[in-house]
């Protein structure tokens, strides 16, 4: 029987920082307003680079970390909604500039769930005895797709890139799941629309770029399902909340991870936040955390962490790992 194991992790955001104080001088908001209701402080915006730059740069820090050669990786996944093209995909110019000419790559686009449904399609596969090594990342460029006339988006986002290696092992690391779309709100959350039009149909030629959200729907959305889908998972599973060491949820906003902290009676303590300087980075956000947490020394081998993901599709994705 095979499972699959995270054994190495890596992140890389664009140097230049924009403070709320900074998108104050754009948009009529103010460090003040943006803090106390969501807990960012800080984003970081690309100057040229693109998605697949950011994640080129989380595998290469990702495969400086472990003894796995470009060419024994089996599959690459990378999740977003904010890459370079349409196509290629991401993975594809992540899987040529590192050497994986082995490798399978695709991108998945399951927006802020995105790394977490990463995750667990590359275990499916470990699992099923089809593959060995997988790189799995997550890479936005938000900052392309935000409308910065409209002050209620634009201060919540950031770009980022964080990542993992995942691999064939005989003792569990990825010990439960559970995912989850909502297709029926989807619309509450929308980001580059391409309509329709030919020269045959008579329809103007266009896109809308940017983000819309209507933010109580997505807060309701958050603390509603995430709490229960995590109660379900652990009881599903058998695992009591004092047995979960760490949990890195995803950072759109400190009050809904506060909420789903007091609905799940987890401790604030328990959860990482790091949204005060990256703003939420869709699908970068988790690994970013975890990346973190690996550097910083407050992750250690044989714990036991959360992943909670959730965003736009609707989707969410909660993940428990065994470090
Ligand atoms: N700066 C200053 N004022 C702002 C503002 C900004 N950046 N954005 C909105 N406002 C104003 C609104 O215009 C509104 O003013 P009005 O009452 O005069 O009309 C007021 O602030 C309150 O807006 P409201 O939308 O009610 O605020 P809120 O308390 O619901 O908080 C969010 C808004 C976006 C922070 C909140 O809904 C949220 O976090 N939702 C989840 C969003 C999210 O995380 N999305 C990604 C999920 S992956």
């Amino acid at each position: 029987m095979y499972f699959s194991k995270l054994i190495a992790t890596g992140a890389c955001v664009p140097k230049t920082v924009i403070s709320n104080q900074k998108l104050s001088e754009l948009v009529d908001t103010s460090d003040e307003w943006i803090s106390s209701r969501t807990g960012i402080r800080n984003r970081h915006f690309a100057q040229t680079e693109n998605a697949s730059d950011l994640a080129i740069g989380t595998a290469r820090q990702i495969l400086s970390r472990c003894q796995i050669a470009p060419e024994d990786i089996d599959l690459i996944i990378v999740a977003t909604v904010s890459g370079d093209y349409t196509t290629p995909s991401v993975a594809c110019l992540v899987q040529a500039a590192i050497g994986a000419k082995n490798a399978l790559a695709f991108d998945i686009s399951a927006a802020c769930s995105g790394f977490i449904f990463g995750l667990s399609v590359a275990d499916k596969y470990i699992r099923a005895g089809i593959y060995k090594n997988a790189l799995i990342i997550g890479s936005e460029l938000l900052s392309k797709y935000l409308n910065f006339n409209d002050r209620s988006t634009c201060v919540l986002f950031g770009d980022g890139s964080g990542g993992a290696m995942v691999v064939r092992s005989d003792e569990p690391g990825l010990l439960c799941e559970a995912l989850g779309s909502d297709g029926e709100r989807g619309l509450s959350l929308t980001c580059g629309h391409v309509p329709t039009s030919s020269p045959f149909n008579g329809l103007p030629r266009g896109t809308d770029p940017y983000v819309h959200m209507d933010g109580r729907v997505i807060f309701d959305f958050a603390t509603r399902t995430v709490p229960k889908s995590v109660e379900e998972m652990l009881e599903k599973q058998g695992v009591g909340i004092e047995d979960i060491d760490l949990v890195v949820p995803h950072q759109a906003n400190s009050r809904i991870v506060e909420i789903i902290s007091r609905k799940l009676k987890i401790p604030m303590e328990k959860f990482y936040l790091n949204m005060h300087e990256y703003a939420n980075t869709s699908s970068a956000s988790i690994p970013i955390a975890l990346n973190e947490l690996v550097e910083n020394g407050r992750i250690t081998p044989g714990m036991t962490v959360l992943f909670c993901g959730f965003g736009a599709g609707l989707t969410w994705g909660n993940m428990l790992i065994r470090m």
